[in-house]
């Protein structure tokens, strides 16, 4: 059996309580001959086998002495593989949709025509009452950066290269995407930070690249590039991004993600003139397309036990 845990911390209570509903629809409408249970409904926990979540508490799964693996329905797993109390030889599947694939891919050439469009600049000129030209810079002479070619930053690379944006990216192995420049390792880190008109991040949140968006980083970039971060708040120091906005070292930042979400009222943030923010909505996770992938998953294992591709402990993603 299987039990559903949803708890967004992008959303409040009673959203949250909606949310866990929907995708109790979805995924029954998914998967019919499945029961699936949710904290409203009484279940032995002995019997389930299977927990589909998002982002539940920690140690919201120790009660489920025969949980054999779990099923996330966000891309990113950080929070889960930061669970303690999961044992490490559960499986930790994540949700792998090429629809939230094309998603993010439109949050990103959004955030990069935004800026590329120098839209802050006419925002605040607009607020002023100012009619004056910014200029303009050829697609075809803007670089793009992408830190992590994975489902999302290749989907997104794709779709930057056809609007005709000079597409770069950087992932631990080389990676052949058509029209998109592959960079490897520290070399190749600082090789397309240093031609990054926009810098975009979309890799996972790890030991690895936690705090990659820093001062380090920030220095190596082109003066006055922007920086879009889509992969997980951690990502960012803080501190180092309003220092290098401040400083004029990084143009403008969008930020989706953060170290604390919802973000705190009284984040200097907020009110900075060079920030924009969208709260963590750059590729909800299409219940439709989710729940589908979710009962293909399950309805596999049933047929052959044999649980779908996990993410990688040793790795982190
Ligand atoms: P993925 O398919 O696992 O791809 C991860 C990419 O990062 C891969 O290209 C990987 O390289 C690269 N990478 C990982 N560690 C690296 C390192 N140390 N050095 C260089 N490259 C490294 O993940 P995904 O599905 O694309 O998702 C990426 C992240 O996007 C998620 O973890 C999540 O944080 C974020 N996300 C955000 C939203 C949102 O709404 N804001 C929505 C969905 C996802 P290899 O290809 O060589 O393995
Ligand atoms: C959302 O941020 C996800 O990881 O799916």
């Amino acid at each position: 059996m299987i039990l559903l845990l949803t708890s967004d911390p992008r959303d409040d209570p009673d959203a949250a309580d909606a949310g866990t509903a929907d995708w109790l629809a979805h995924l029954e409408r998914a998967m019919p001959e499945e029961t699936i249970h949710t904290v409203w409904t009484h279940y032995d926990p002995a019997d389930i086998d299977i927990a589909v979540i998002v982002q539940p508490p920690p140690g919201s799964l120790a009660h489920l002495p025969n949980l054999v693996w779990i099923h996330s329905l966000w891309a990113g797993v950080e929070t889960i593989l930061a669970d303690e109390t999961i044992p490490p030889d559960i499986p930790i599947v994540r949700l792998q949709d090429p629809h939230m694939a094309d998603t993010i891919a439109e949050a990103a050439a959004m955030h990069v025509l935004a800026l590329h469009r120098k839209m802050p600049g006419y925002r605040a000129l607009q607020d002023q009452h100012i009619w004056r030209d910014l200029g303009y810079t050829e697609t075809s002479e803007t670089r793009i950066g992408i830190l992590g070619l994975g489902l999302m930053g290749s989907a997104a690379a794709r779709v930057l290269a056809m609007l005709g944006f000079q597409a770069m990216g950087w992932s631990r192995n080389a990676k052949a995407i058509e029209n998109v420049e592959s960079f490897t390792g520290d070399g190749g880190l600082a090789d397309m930070v240093s031609k990054s008109d926009i810098l975009v991040n979309l890799l996972p949140l790890t030991p690895q690249t936690r705090g990659i968006l820093n001062r380090e980083l920030f220095a190596m970039l082109p003066p006055k590039a922007n920086v879009v971060n889509l992969g997980r708040g951690p990502h960012l120091d803080d501190d180092d991004l309003l220092e290098a906005l401040d400083s004029g070292r990084v143009g403008h930042a969008a930020l989706d993600v953060f170290q604390e979400e919802p973000l705190p009222g009284d984040h200097p943030f907020w009110d900075h003139p060079s920030i924009t923010i969208t709260p963590h909505v750059a590729a909800p996770t299409g219940r439709l397309t989710g729940s589908r992938i979710v009962a293909a998953n399950v309805r596999r294992y049933r047929a052959d036990g044999n649980i779908p591709e996990a993410v990688d402990r040793r790795l982190s993603y």
